[in-house]
């Protein structure tokens, strides 16, 4: 065992951690306040390679491992959560659930110009009655022999508006429960399809969640992603790897408010000293450096076993629990130890503190992944 990371990671590291500093910083501020989607840092991302990491450079991606991809997500989300939801979900739940389950033409026109960064994609599983109940699917998609007819609503999706490629889940036969539900890929524009007010969210203020309305939408047969009645698994498989990258924003979110919250604790004076040398702050700071790096090798563990073809399933679900409770409390804490500055935006850790909490909510709840761990540790 190799706790050590090559040359060509500590790279990627390096350009995700200056990206990150040079072209997210500045505004993430104004971006958060006035719900702004980083529409040019993401344009930058994508010419980069960082929107489609893993995908092959075949398919116009950057060929990259799942644990380039972990280092990428820490750095990013440790500036600008709202900027790396973005990049999770066009990697994970767009990009890898193509190029694995995709036919060589939905990867010609679909694939690569989203691994490219050209177009953005969206994964439109939630609905009002099925969030974490993700079986219990009411729209449909009815079997018209060249296409399928598309009704529904989808709720909470990521890129909602700014997205043009749609990976959408559909229920054709009710009584095949989730086996009679399909994964549709549909285009922005397509007649019928309309996208419904943005959220006014708590915290990833920049990123772009909508609802989406589909009314008589005709979808070609050709853009079902693999067998009939293969779609809820679909979902599944590719949560699995999102969870990986969910559990990686946590994990950038905690460090970034780790990182702010020492920084501060070594300049601020109160009661003759700086307050790192409180013993009251120090053992905060102990607790925080010792999380964030249980929630990394977590979140480096899940990635090692994708990048060896190994399951990952259980892994991504310990690495999302673990990670989305330590960015929590470790926000928490940094805004205790800045006090009152700590409740003004100027700090960032308030942001954090707020950006924090999705990650305990998408991608499977935290009672979701511990269905998972349940199920897996008592089978
Ligand atoms: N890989 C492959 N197949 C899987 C699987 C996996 N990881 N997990 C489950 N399955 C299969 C099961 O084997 C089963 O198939 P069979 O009947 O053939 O055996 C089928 O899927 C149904 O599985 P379960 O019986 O376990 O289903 P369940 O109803 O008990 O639900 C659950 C399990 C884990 C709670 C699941 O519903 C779930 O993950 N829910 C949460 C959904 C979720 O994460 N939503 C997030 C929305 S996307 C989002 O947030 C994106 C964004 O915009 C940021």
């Amino acid at each position: 065992m190799l706790f050590q990371l090559s040359e060509e990671h500590l790279m990627i590291q390096k350009a995700a951690r200056d990206f990150a500093q040079n072209e997210l910083l500045p505004g993430v501020i104004e971006r958060d306040e006035h719900q702004k989607f980083p529409a040019e840092q993401i344009k930058k991302l994508g010419e980069l390679g960082f929107l489609g990491m893993m995908v092959s450079p075949q398919y116009g991606g950057a060929g990259l491992d799942a644990i380039s991809y972990v280092l990428a997500m820490e750095e990013i989300s440790k500036v600008d959560a709202s900027a790396s939801v973005v990049m999770s979900v066009n990697n994970s739940l767009v990009c890898w659930g193509l190029e694995t389950f995709g036919t060589e033409e939905q990867k010609k026109k679909y694939l690569v110009p989203l691994a490219k960064g050209e177009i953005i994609g969206a994964f439109c599983l939630s609905e009002p009655e099925a969030g974490s109940d993700a079986t219990s699917q009411r729209t449909t998609a009815i079997d018209k022999g060249d296409h399928y007819l598309l009704n529904g609503t989808k709720n909470w999706i990521t890129n909602g508006n700014t997205a043009s490629v749609y990976l959408v889940m559909a229920q054709t036969d009710v009584a095949k429960g989730h086996k009679g539900i399909n994964c549709l890929i549909v285009e922005k524009g397509m007649p019928g399809f309309v996208v419904g007010p943005k959220e006014n969210k708590l915290g990833i203020r920049g990123s772009d969640t909508h609802s989406l309305m589909f009314t008589d939408v005709k979808v070609p047969k050709e853009n079902r992603i693999g067998e009939d009645g293969f779609g809820f698994k679909f979902a599944m498989k590719t949560l699995s790897g999102g969870r990986i990258g969910i559990a990686s924003q946590a994990l950038g979110i905690a460090s970034g408010a780790y990182e702010l919250a020492l920084k501060y604790s070594k300049e601020r004076k109160a009661f003759g000293k700086e307050i790192s040398k409180h013993q009251a702050i120090q053992f905060k700071l102990a607790d925080m450096a010792t999380e964030i790096e249980a929630a990394r090798l977590l979140c480096l563990k899940a990635a090692w076993l994708k990048d060896q073809h190994l399951n990952y399933d259980l892994a991504g679900s310990m690495a999302k629990l673990y990670a989305s409770k330590v960015a929590m409390d470790t926000t928490v804490e940094a805004v205790q130890i800045h006090g009152g500055y700590g409740y003004v935006k100027e700090f960032h850790v308030e942001r954090l503190m707020r950006d924090a909490k999705i990650t305990q909510i998408y991608e499977g709840t935290s009672e979701v992944q511990k269905i998972v761990i349940s199920r897996a540790v008592t089978a």
